[in-house]
This record gives C-alpha cells, structure tokens and sequence, in this order.
C-alpha cells in the first residue's frame, strides 16, 4: 500500500445518506482479536449493522473468520476488501502501525471508516488522514467507543449544564501486567507498541473529553527492554479561562502493574466514579458535596451493555451515515487530534522522542 499525495485545495461534496430501511453494510478489515469482539458485537444490531464483509493478508484466515462469524464475503487482501460494492464502512483493526495505510486505502476507494484507537501513531498521521476524509466527503472516526457509551456521556453533560460547578480535577488510570512475547504489537516498536498508544489512549481521551485541550503535559516513566514506553504517568494542566477555573488531571497507563481501569473526576460540588472501570462503563456514582452543610448524597446511575458495549461506537456511526453526516460529535476529528497531540507530548517525555515519529506502514 503506498500513500499519494493530498490535493490540499481539493474537496469533495458532501457523500450520499445511506437508507434508513436496511441496516449498514460494514467490511472488517484484520482478523486480530478486535476484529472478532466488534464483529460478535455488530450482531447485537441487527437493525442497524450487518457484517458484509471480512479481510485477511491471508486469504485462508479471512476464510476461516467468515465461517466462524457467518459472513457472506471473504477477502484475502485488504484491497479487494476497499473495493467490494456492497460495503458502506470499514472497519479497520489493524495494529496501529498499520492503520494510516489501511484506512487510506478504504478512503480512497470511497468508503467510510471507522478507525480502531489510537486513530494513527502520530499527530501527523492523525491530521493527515483526517484531511484526507474531508477531502474525499467520507466518515472518518477514531473508534474510541468510550466516548459513545451511555453513562460517559451523561458526564459529559454534567460538564455542559455545569450542575456540579467546573471540573477541577480528572484521575484515571489503565494498566495491567503483560508478560507476552518481545515481538507481540503491545511491546514491538515496530507495530507502534507501548503503554501510552495502547492503553495511555483512554485516560486522554476521558480528560480532554471533560476538559479540552490542556495547556501543559508533563510526564516520567519507564521504558521496556524493546525500547517502547512500559510504565507512564502524566500530570496535564488547564489554565483558567473567563468561564472556567484552572484544572489538572493525572494519569497513569502501564504494562507493568494492575490491572487498574479508574477515573473518578472531582467537580467543584460532586465527585464522580465509576466503580466497575470507566471503558465501557455500566454504573457511575455520583457523590454531592452539600455547600451549606447537610450530608453527602451518594447516587448510582446504571447502564445497560449490549455484548461487551461496542455497539454503541457502531450505532453512532450508522446515525451519522444516515444523516449525511461526515464527522460524529461524539468522537469529533479535533478531539481526536488533541489527544494524538498529549500522546505524543507523553511519549516523548518518557522516550525523548524516539518513539514519537510517524508510523506509516
Ligand atoms: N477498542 C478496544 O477495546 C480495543 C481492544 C484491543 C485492541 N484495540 C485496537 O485494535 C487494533 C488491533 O488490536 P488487536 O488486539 O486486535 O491486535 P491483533 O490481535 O494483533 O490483530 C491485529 C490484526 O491486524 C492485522 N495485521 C496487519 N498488519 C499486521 C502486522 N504487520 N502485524 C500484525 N498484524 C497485522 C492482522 O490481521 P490479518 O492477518 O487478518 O490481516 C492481525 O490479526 C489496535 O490498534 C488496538 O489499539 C482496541
């Protein structure tokens, strides 16, 4: 797969809605371990999803995962995938490394995508590929299906309708041991690997999800013995601005201990955690700190999870192909280019930079 060149003054109209009758026509591309739980999950969504397509660099893998998950069409290259008519989306999960080049090649086919996280490896993939979407009028989305879970966006609008005053402060955490092999994608620099990409992703995306852009990101950690970052916290900063005060969050992401899956955001009035992780959360507590006295108030929002709750991204993205919509609120391009932004400014404090260039395959 080779990139040509953008046409920085080229855009294209905007793409035809698809039918509100039938459900999306979605391509998998990659047969890797989250190519089969969003494939289990789009089942779920019969309504709304239905998954046309499967695609392998080995034609017998494709084979193999299409009879697994009943897919009518296997493909044993990613091209023949792009260019099968019947397939309004891609989804592509690859390793990271390998996702500008997979979702350019679907883009420029005229499909949309729906691109696993981090979208690409850099802040220059990032921009690159999503100019590439605008300019060829197609959905382009980071799959970070945290932002698209139910309760995740009820805090969202916590922070909207300012109920429980500003946020001052984001704590979160994901980390867990992995003792894999040094070639695995987790801890090969050549895959992209690392804590901060693979794991790191979650904790930005819920900070600036709250908060935006910070304005600072400091960071120490360690490295593994394959050179990626295996150990990573990060303290970011907001400054004040004329409706809101200054705020911090820290965050922490390792391959080398845990297994922790926390946030808990501190608002000038409430306290908010999510006592069963915060990926794909079912229940959130919201704590009221009364502010003329009285008791604290502890009060449980509960949320029901199809499958493992990747249905929710799948949805959003069926809503905005039907509506014409070419970028998702939910996971906007520019929240998606900030956070490529702290991961980068993250990385490179814990591997002075080494780690932080472009990955394209
Ligand atoms: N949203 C989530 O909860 C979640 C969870 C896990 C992972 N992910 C993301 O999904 C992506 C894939 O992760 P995964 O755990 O599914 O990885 P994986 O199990 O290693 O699968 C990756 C797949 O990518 C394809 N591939 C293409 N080029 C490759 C290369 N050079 N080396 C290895 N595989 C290559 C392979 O499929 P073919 O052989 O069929 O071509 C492979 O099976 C990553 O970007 C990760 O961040 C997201």
């Amino acid at each position: 797969m080779t990139s040509a060149p953008l046409d920085a003054h080229r855009r294209s109209p905007a793409f035809t809605p698809l039918p509100e009758d039938r459900p999306v026509r979605w391509g998998i591309l990659a047969t890797g371990g989250i190519g089969a739980r969003f494939t289990r999950d789009l089942r779920l969504i019969p309504d709304d999803a239905e998954v046309a397509a499967v695609a392998s660099r080995d034609p017998a893998r494709a084979e193999e995962f299409a009879a697994e998950h009943g897919i009518p069409r296997a493909h044993g290259s990613y091209e023949e995938l792009a260019s099968d008519p019947d397939v309004d989306v891609v989804y592509v999960a690859t390793p990271h490394s390998h996702h500008l080049a997979a979702a350019e090649l679907c883009l420029r086919a005229g499909k949309h995508v729906l691109v696993e996280k981090p979208l690409t490896a850099s802040p220059a993939d990032t921009a690159r590929l999503l100019e590439l979407a605008e300019q060829e009028g197609l959905f382009c989305m980071e799959a970070m299906w945290t932002r698209c879970n139910p309760l995740m966006r009820q805090l969202a609008g916590f922070v909207d309708d300012g109920r429980f005053g500003a946020v001052r402060h984001v704590s979160c955490s994901f980390t867990f041991p992995f003792d894999g092999p040094p070639e695995h994608r987790l801890l090969n620099p050549a895959l992209a690997g690392g804590a901060i990409l693979d794991l790191g992703v979650y904790p930005v995306h819920a900070a600036l999800m709250l908060l935006g852009r910070p304005d600072r990101v400091r960071a120490e950690g360690s490295l593994t013995s394959t050179g990626v970052d295996g150990h990573a916290a990060a303290l970011l900063r907001w400054d004040a601005t004329a409706s809101r005060p200054p705020a911090t969050a820290s965050l922490l992401t390792s391959l080398e201990c845990g297994p922790a899956e926390s946030l808990s955001v501190a608002f000038e009035h409430a306290r908010v955690d999510f006592p069963a992780g915060f990926i794909a959360p079912r229940s959130m507590i919201v704590t009221t700190i009364p502010t003329a006295g009285g008791e604290r108030e502890s009060r449980e929002y509960t949320a029901t999870i199809p499958g493992e709750g990747f249905g929710f991204e799948a949805q959003e993205v069926a809503r905005c192909l039907r509506a014409g919509q070419r970028v998702s609120p939910l996971v906007p391009p520019e929240a998606t280019r900030d956070a490529a932004g702290v991961l980068a400014a993250w990385r490179a404090e814990i591997d002075g930079g080494r780690g932080t260039g472009a990955h394209s395959a």
